[in-house]
């Protein structure tokens, strides 16, 4: 049976290509690639992995079928899977029978619930480079034919273009920020340190001018393993680990770690959480950084005497927690920055040391588990940052 093929499918091939051309957000556009790629080869879903030739594994990067946390944890040895097959031999490759194929990996079935039927593959390479694979899985009507698998090699090829012009961008963005950031504190250790070797300086300037060589290369350090954080979130190389697990503890637990420094600073941290909470499916220890950044920020920023409150709550379709303070609060112009990296309100850096990424990290922790962060705050009372996250039925 041939199949002609069809000028609609090269037209919305080239449709595609050009809207791939037009966005640098890595995450639009592998989502918009699996779509593409689902859509052009008649397929019930596809997806998108990313070869790490270190770790010798192919990770799952955008799927139709997937939520992205299910996704993020999700690896593929290149030994022993079709998509490494493809990586190695850098030829395309069609399974039209995957259940009884033996170079199908089923192994990821029990976890994503889907039913590989068939199977088409095909490598994403640029500059000579095999960057992964894009697969449409399940053809709704027959097999896959060469017609989709010259489709989807096209659309790989522009893919592969498309996702390393993201990634470089996304760097050198990141990059120069934080050599940006790096001047002002080795700016302030240079100078102390040339105060030090001279002879006249006073014993107590003498000692005010260590204690900004401390603190500043305690910020830099700081600065060093957020920036590897956030670079690791932003790039998606992060790795989500799903667990299933209640709230509470896990906010008692985060307090109890808080109380210490929330008491030396003379504040009271109050918790509130319901007897009867559902369980959350998530990031446990991510979720864990998300609550001691907001902890360590309602502290920071609060007045003496000051109390911090986490609460949490439920309602039918979602979980979250609430951090509230009674702090010097957010002005209005401030309150739209404050998830963008390395943004601190002008003035707080006299409170409190910090790099200004914390809440950066937090957001995109948060928004890999489908949720939302949202602060509120009135100036010179208060404020309050409330994390949401859906509830799934599938636990
Ligand atoms: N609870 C808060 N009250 C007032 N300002 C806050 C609060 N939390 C964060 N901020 C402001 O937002 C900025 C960014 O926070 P964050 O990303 O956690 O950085 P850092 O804690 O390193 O300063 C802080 O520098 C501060 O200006
Ligand atoms: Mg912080």
């Amino acid at each position: 049976m041939m199949e002609t093929p069809s000028l609609d499918r090269y037209q919305r091939l080239r449709e595609i290509t050009l809207d791939l051309a037009s966005t640098l957000d890595l995450g639009v556009l592998l989502n918009r690639i699996v779509h593409a790629a689902s859509d052009l080869t008649g397929a019930q879903a596809a997806s998108i992995l990313l070869y790490d030739e270190a770790k010798q594994e192919m990770r799952f990067e955008a799927a139709t079928n997937l939520e992205e946390l299910t996704m993020r944890g999700l690896v593929v040895p290149v030994e022993g899977s079709v998509a490494g097959l493809v990586v190695q031999k850098r030829q395309p490759m069609i399974i039209s029978d995957a259940p009884e194929d033996p170079r199908h990996y089923s192994q990821l079935e029990q976890v994503t619930h889907f039913q590989t039927r068939s199977l088409l593959v095909v490598p994403m390479i640029t500059k000579n480079k095999v960057i992964g694979v894009l697969e449409s899985l399940n053809k709704r009507e027959g097999q896959f034919s060469h017609e989709d698998q010259e489709m989807l090699c096209a659309l790989g090829a522009q893919a592969a273009v498309a996702i390393e012009n993201a990634r470089l961008f996304q760097q050198s963005d990141l990059i120069s920020e934080l050599i940006h950031e790096l001047r002002t504190p080795l700016a302030s250790i240079s100078t102390a340190a040339h105060l030090l070797l001279r002879p006249e300086i006073p014993e107590e300037q003498r000692r005010r001018m260590v204690e900004v060589i401390q603190s500043e290369t305690f910020r830099l350090s700081e600065m060093a393993s957020s920036f590897l954080d956030l670079a690791r979130l932003e790039s998606g190389r992060a790795q989500f680990q799903p667990d299933v697990f209640e709230l509470g503890p896990l906010l008692e637990e985060t307090a109890a770690v808080m109380r210490n420094p929330a008491n030396e600073k003379g504040l009271t941290l109050n918790l509130q959480i319901p007897g009867k909470l559902p369980v959350l499916k998530a990031d446990r220890n991510k979720l864990k950084q998300v609550v001691l950044n907001l902890l360590s920020n309602a502290i920071k920023y609060n007045r003496p005497q000051g109390t911090i409150t986490l609460a949490a709550f439920t309602s039918q379709d979602e979980i979250g927690f609430s951090v509230q303070d009674t702090g010097v609060g957010i002005g209005p112009e401030s309150l739209t920055h404050m998830f963008e990296k390395f943004y601190r309100v002008p003035g707080t850096e006299e409170m409190a040391s910090g790099t200004g990424l914390g809440l950066s990290i937090c957001k995109r922790i948060v928004e890999a588990h489908q949720g939302t962060i949202e602060v509120e705050s009135q100036a010179g009372a208060g404020s309050t940052f409330t994390v949401r996250l859906p509830l799934k039925e599938n636990l």
